[in-house]
């Protein structure tokens, strides 16, 4: 379904009209999308303004530098951490004289405002982005590191850090109509070491459409090591309703990086199913989630063909909308059915076998299962159960290395929203940061990323993948 919006943003001259007129309306910007496999310069002449005297400035000198950014210090002080990576990936570090004004001067800025301490150290923010952030070009990135709230050792240092994520969330709908992102990593004691994968996915165009989100990253799982390319090769991944959408849009991203890709879905779509399979270069498994006997099927063919599954993406999803008072058991029982009973009852069979340790279970929820809606209780009831299913698993597997994580999409273009009315669709698109629905893509990115190895410290989180949506926020 075309974005009218979005189609006359792409014409300049009617880009300067709308300007002049000054409708009410303002127009979306094209999001920068990544184009094929992930690379080790992923960043390659990002340039990156590094702010911030925490605990992470060794690493982040490595990642940013090792991917091909250009950092500039905002702190001579910082120097130290970055002259060593930076004689070694050829990316000497420039240290600023002062904030320039100049516009479109910086590509990102990053903050490690992990050494908060209460809440007299919150006027940090103001200082480095107050000056800086008038240089920040459009599709630019913010990116906040802190510690969480809940190791907290007073209260004015809880209060501290749970201010970043206020802080996160307004200026991303601040910068939101320049198609620029503002993001936060909280960074348990211990995980310093993990956040490379987290640093790349959120400063390269992968997360276009993910802003105002925290992530947080533990050491609570294994670590083994961090491929920064081809980093799913020799593993083995399940998608469930494959077929179209955004379950496609999620096996051809898994293949792209090297997974093989058993892609589900039910025997009626059997066409478009083997189309992405094709596509994929993966294997095709028909399949109804809802059938008595389908986890064990599953959990058979994953055994007995693949020696089992790393990488488990529950996307088969489904609406049935209706107010409460009138919708009809059958709505009501079928959503919950292949949303979240399919979900749990596969894990079981995956879990008493084929899933290996270091694997990856990764669930669609939605922002509905966060804010709720008015239509949709069975549907929010389903994802919002997903996502307490999510947390749970999370502490029950850490000891087996295996993640488990949920992304939850906002407004996305596909069949799904296609079918909802004209004003909720138009709602769903423009009430967001980045003023436009995102694209299947950009919820395959969120999850190829989570299913990295080198997202081993994110687990038990849930990923917004909503372009800021004001709903839920
Ligand atoms: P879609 O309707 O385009 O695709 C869903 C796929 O699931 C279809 O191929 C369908 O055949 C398959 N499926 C449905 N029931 C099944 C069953 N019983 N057994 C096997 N496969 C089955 O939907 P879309 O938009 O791609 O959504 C994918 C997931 O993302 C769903 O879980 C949905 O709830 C979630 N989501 C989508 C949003 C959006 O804006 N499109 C927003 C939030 C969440």
């Amino acid at each position: 379904m075309t974005d009218m919006l979005l189609e006359v943003s792409k014409n300049k001259f009617a880009r300067t009209i709308m300007a002049r007129v000054k409708l009410p309306i303002s127009l979306p910007r094209r999001l920068e999308r990544p184009k094929g496999a992930l690379c080790d310069r992923e960043l390659e002449g990002l340039v990156v303004l590094v702010a911030g005297r925490g605990a992470l400035g060794a690493e982040l000198a490595r990642v940013l530098t090792r991917s091909g950014a250009s950092p500039v210090l905002s702190d001579a002080a910082l120097k130290s951490a970055f002259s060593g990576p930076g004689e070694a990936y050829g990316r000497l570090p420039r240290v600023a004289e002062a904030p320039s004004g100049k516009p479109n001067e910086l590509g990102a800025i990053v903050l490690d405002a992990t050494n908060l301490e209460g809440v007299e150290g919150l006027d940090l923010l103001y200082s480095t982005f107050h000056p800086w952030l008038r240089s920040l070009a459009p599709h630019g990135r913010v990116l906040i590191l802190g510690r969480p709230a809940d190791d907290a050792s007073d209260a004015s240092q809880a209060a501290a850090r749970t201010a970043l994520d206020g802080f996160n969330r307004s200026l991303a709908k601040e910068l939101g109509r320049r198609a620029a992102t503002s993001n936060l990593i909280t960074v348990t004691d211990g995980a310093e070491d993990r956040i490379a994968a987290p640093v790349r996915f959120f400063l390269s165009r992968a997360s276009a459409f993910v802003t105002g989100q925290p992530l947080r990253v533990d050491a609570r799982t294994a670590w083994r090591d961090d491929p920064w390319t081809q980093p799913l090769a020799g593993k083995a991944a399940l998608v469930t309703g494959a077929a179209r959408g955004i379950g496609k849009a999620i096996a051809l991203s898994l293949a792209v990086e090297g997974a093989h890709v058993v892609c589900l879905d039910r025997p009626q779509d059997d066409e478009s199913l083997a189309r992405t399979a094709r596509e994929a270069s993966g294997s095709n498994l028909r399949c109804d989630v809802l059938d008595d006997d389908a986890p064990e099927r599953i959990a058979s063919e994953l055994s007995k063909r693949h020696g089992g599954v790393d990488i488990v993406v529950h996307n088969a999803g489904i609406t049935r909308d209706r107010t409460l008072a009138r919708m009809d058991e059958a709505s009501w029982q079928q959503t919950l059915g292949v949303n979240l009973r399919s979900i749990l009852r596969i894990n079981d069979a995956l879990l008493a076998g084929p899933l290996r340790d270091g694997g990856r279970l990764i669930s669609l929820a939605s922002i509905t299962g966060i804010a709720g809606n008015a239509g949709q209780s069975n549907y929010a009831a389903s994802k919002a159960g997903v996502m307490g299913l999510t947390r749970h698993l999370a502490d029950q597997l850490a000891p087996r290395g295996i993640t488990v994580n949920a992304v939850a999409p906002g407004f996305i273009e596909t069949r799904m929203t296609a079918a909802v009315p004209v004003v909720v669709r138009e709602a769903g698109r423009r009430l967001s940061a980045l003023n436009q629905g995102g694209l299947p893509e950009d919820v395959a990115r969120a999850i190829t990323f989570l299913a990295t190895p080198g997202a081993a410290g994110v687990t038990g989180n849930i990923l917004r993948v909503c372009g800021g949506a004001l709903i839920g926020a």
